[in-house]
């Protein structure tokens, strides 16, 4: 297609959370975060800018667009639009290959392999800090998602920085799906609601900075154990914010607690294996690669998992040849 460009990017799950904005518009964080990017649980998305089109047109997994969704897409590509100085609008077509209504987070990877795939198809060459900085001003995860492997976002920070190859420990993520239940609060308004009515937000912001100090030098000394430990007291310390929120802000359900239960249990037989949620009731847990099977079968058997995914550490965002996709 005729100056189409297309991306791939993949999901990024928070080993140290982000949680709170910073002062401001610019959708900057207040708290450093630190991510691993996925191989698997990738969004593919092709842009093209067409002077024919009178609106920009947004298809996601075959389905167009709408109200706040589509208003994101097209505040990104305003932004880069207006950084080429051009004005044709653009047909966008992405496609997850997550499972079907699993409920996990594709803001990461949408926003990164948009950015990636538009400002390609404007004839921007950004520099990755670029790219990262337009992903993260749409969703602040998804500035980590334009690098691969583990990845920083400081707090204020425009762009998200590498931190560490994907080969850098010798780890996978197993996920635990579980039930899903009603619809959850979307990560940007449930942030927002913990501002505003949470106690424990303060603290949570004055805590965060040491232990993502404390998870980065135990990432860059390869102390599995030690990092383990701040990524769960991060996922806790930051849904503690959202429990004492008003009113309150619930993401962990029955079955996310017996799976957090059974991973301290496979812990204490000697299996390095540790437990993150996001806003949502599933569990990633971050396993030494030589235990993967066995907890991604124990984790199978807890009541209430739907489904385990595997997933490696994987790549940054891409320019892929178009491929048909499917609109
Ligand atoms: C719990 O990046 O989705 O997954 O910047 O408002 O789009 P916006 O929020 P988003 O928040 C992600 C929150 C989290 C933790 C994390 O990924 O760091």
């Amino acid at each position: 297609m005729n100056g189409a460009k297309t991306a791939i990017s993949r999901a990024n799950i928070a080993l140290v959370k982000y949680w709170g904005k910073a002062p401001g518009n610019e959708n900057l964080t207040a708290v450093p975060s630190l991510s691993l990017t996925l191989a698997g649980l990738s969004t593919r998305t092709r842009v093209r800018f067409d002077p024919g089109l009178d609106a920009d047109r947004v298809l996601i997994g075959g389905v167009p667009a709408e109200g706040r969704p589509r208003a994101r897409v097209v505040a990104l590509l305003d932004a880069l639009r207006a950084r080429a100085g051009r004005t044709e609008r653009a047909e966008v077509v992405s496609v997850n290959d997550f499972p079907t209504a699993s409920g996990l987070a594709s803001s990461a990877s949408g926003f990164a392999a948009l950015a990636l795939a538009a400002s390609a198809a404007l004839g921007l060459e950004l520099a990755p800090a670029e790219l990262s900085s337009y992903a993260r001003a749409a969703s602040a995860s998804a500035a980590r998602s334009v690098f691969g492997g583990y990845v920083a976002l400081l707090a204020g920070a425009h762009a998200a920085e590498p931190v560490a190859p994907p080969d850098h420990l010798d780890v996978a993520m197993v996920i635990a799906l579980t039930t899903l239940g009603p619809k959850a609060i979307g990560s940007t308004e449930g942030m927002r609601h913990t501002e505003a009515t949470s106690p424990y937000y303060p603290a949570w912001v004055a805590t965060a900075p040491a232990l993502f100090a404390e998870a980065r030098r135990a990432l860059l000394a390869r102390d599995l154990e030690t990092l383990g430990a701040s990524m769960e007291q991060s996922t806790l310390m930051m849904h503690a914010a959202m429990l004492a929120s008003r009113p309150a802000l619930v993401y962990l359900r029955d079955a996310t607690l017996r799976v957090m239960e059974r991973v301290r249990a496979l812990r204490s037989q000697g299996i390095a294996a540790f437990f993150t949620m996001d806003a949502g009731p599933h569990v990633k847990v971050l396993v030494e690669r030589a235990a993967v099977a066995k907890v991604a079968a124990e984790l199978g058997q807890v009541p209430g998992v739907e489904r385990v995914l595997v997933s490696e550490p994987g790549l940054g965002a891409e320019l892929v040849d178009d491929a048909a996709l499917e609109g």
